[in-house]
């Protein structure tokens, strides 16, 4: 069954750059979702932070209150 994409006060870094902060957004099941901004506002960011691709790039920190599709997907004992 589909989930829900909930994400609060989300913060990315690449080293020491904020390139993300405080994102709150709630992705309903069955959606379809656009990120709309300017070059460089973090829409690539924030979407690789979904699917953790953000961590294979070298110093890069994703930090969130919670960002969950049911369960926290950057729980320890969550598979990469
Ligand atoms: N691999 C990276 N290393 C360092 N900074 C990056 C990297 N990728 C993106 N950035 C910076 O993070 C910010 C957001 O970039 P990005 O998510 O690519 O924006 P968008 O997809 O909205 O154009 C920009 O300031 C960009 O320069
Ligand atoms: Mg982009």
């Amino acid at each position: 069954m589909a989930k829900r994409i909930d994400i609060k006060d989300l913060d990315i870094y690449y080293g020491d750059f904020k390139a993300v902060e405080g994102v709150n957004l709630a992705i309903e099941p069955q959606s379809v979702t656009a990120f709309i901004g300017p070059s460089g506002c973090g829409k690539s960011t924030e979407l690789r932070s979904l699917n953790r691709m953000h961590e294979v790039i070298p110093a890069r920190t994703p930090k969130a209150r919670s960002c969950s599709m049911g369960e926290n997907i950057y729980a320890l004992d969550v598979d990469r």
